[in-house]
């Protein structure tokens, strides 16, 4: 498997030596299925310790079940949308293991499923935005000093998204907002710790490479009950794997590629030890689509966005 060699304008990757992830020890947040599960796998197959941090404690009981044959992992219930919840998670990481490495924020949710912004509910944003921003803020503010205390190499990888990471699709306007600030706030993230010479970078992952076979559209079957919708969904808050590919493949006219998610939690990795800070596949049709933006941002336009038909 390769990667391309970062370009001139990351040079300061190339100021730091890359990563060895074996014996390093990764917390991965939401790492009990999905993109998080391939990840996990990954970071076992080479040889790191793993801790999976996420709010499904049986699906993490089966996932560490599975895979413990692969090395050292376990599980933390954990709420990363919860203060208390992460600073038990991050004193459990460091009595246990004394250090974290690698901490990849995944856990992520979709706010409802699609819909009208202006009928997005405030619960929608708050359980979204709890999930998805307020996590990574969280496990940052956690992890990062102690990461920084600690004086060891390593990596923060946090998980965006396409939609909002380099565009919007509008009728998953909250998701959308949410994933821009993760991008955003990573950026930030990135910058302040190379300029204050720690050797600790972060990198935002964009999933892509096909479809991913995930529970990201079924989403809601952790939404807390305080934070439950009072009126009904204008758009499709839940759709299985199958139905989102029927709709994919409708509006591309050919049926879409579908991830193999181990493939890719080892991409990531490679990526992660090569520190890139963009961490995705096939970028061509985005590339394209930033030119677009950015061309209507420099004549006062609306920018082009993404249209997947959902
Ligand atoms: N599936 C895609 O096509 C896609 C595309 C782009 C980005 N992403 C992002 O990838 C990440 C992983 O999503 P996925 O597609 O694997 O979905 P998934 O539902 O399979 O995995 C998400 C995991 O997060 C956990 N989780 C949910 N709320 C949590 C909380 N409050 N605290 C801790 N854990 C929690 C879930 O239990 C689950 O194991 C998310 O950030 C998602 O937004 C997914």
């Amino acid at each position: 498997m390769s990667i391309d060699t970062p370009s001139e304008h990351l040079s300061e990757h190339l100021a730091v030596s890359k990563l060895d992830v074996s014996n390093m020890v990764a917390v991965v947040t939401g790492g009990a299925g999905g993109i998080g599960k391939g990840i996990v796998t990954a970071l076992l197959q080479r040889g790191s310790t793993v801790v999976i941090a996420d709010i499904e404690a049986g699906t993490t009981e089966a996932t560490v079940n599975e895979l413990s044959e692969l090395g050292p992992v376990s599980g933390w219930a954990t709420d990363v949308s919860d203060e208390g919840s992460v600073t038990a998670l991050a004193e459990h990481v460091y009595d246990t293991h004394g250090r974290c490495n690698l901490l990849f924020n995944n856990a992520g949710v979709t706010s409802g499923g699609g819909g009208k912004p202006w009928e997005q509910e405030p619960n929608d944003w708050r359980w979204c935005f709890g999930v998805n921003v307020f996590g990574v803020a969280i496990c940052t503010t956690e992890f990062v000093p102690r990461m920084i205390a600690g004086g060891r190499p390593g990596q923060i990888i946090n998980t965006s998204s396409g939609d909002g990471g380099f565009a919007p699709v509008p009728t998953a306007s909250v998701y959308a907002a949410s994933k821009a600030a993760v991008s955003c706030f990573t950026e930030a993230l990135h910058t302040n710790l190379v300029r204050e010479g720690h050797n600790l970078r972060a990198s935002v992952l964009y999933p892509s490479g096909g479809m991913m076979d995930t529970g990201l559209f079924t989403a809601q079957r952790n939404r807390p009950a305080h934070l439950a919708r009072v009126g009904e969904s204008t758009g499709r808050r839940s759709m299985t794997f199958t139905e989102l590919k029927e709709i994919m493949t409708k509006v591309r006219g050919y049926e879409p590629e579908v991830a193999d998610l181990v493939e890719h939690g080892n991409f990531v990795i490679d990526c992660v030890e090569a520190r890139r800070f963009i961490i995705a596949r096939d970028l061509e049709d985005t590339v394209a689509l930033l030119h677009r933006r950015a061309e209507a941002i420099g004549r006062f336009e609306v920018p082009d966005h993404h249209n997947l038909g959902l």
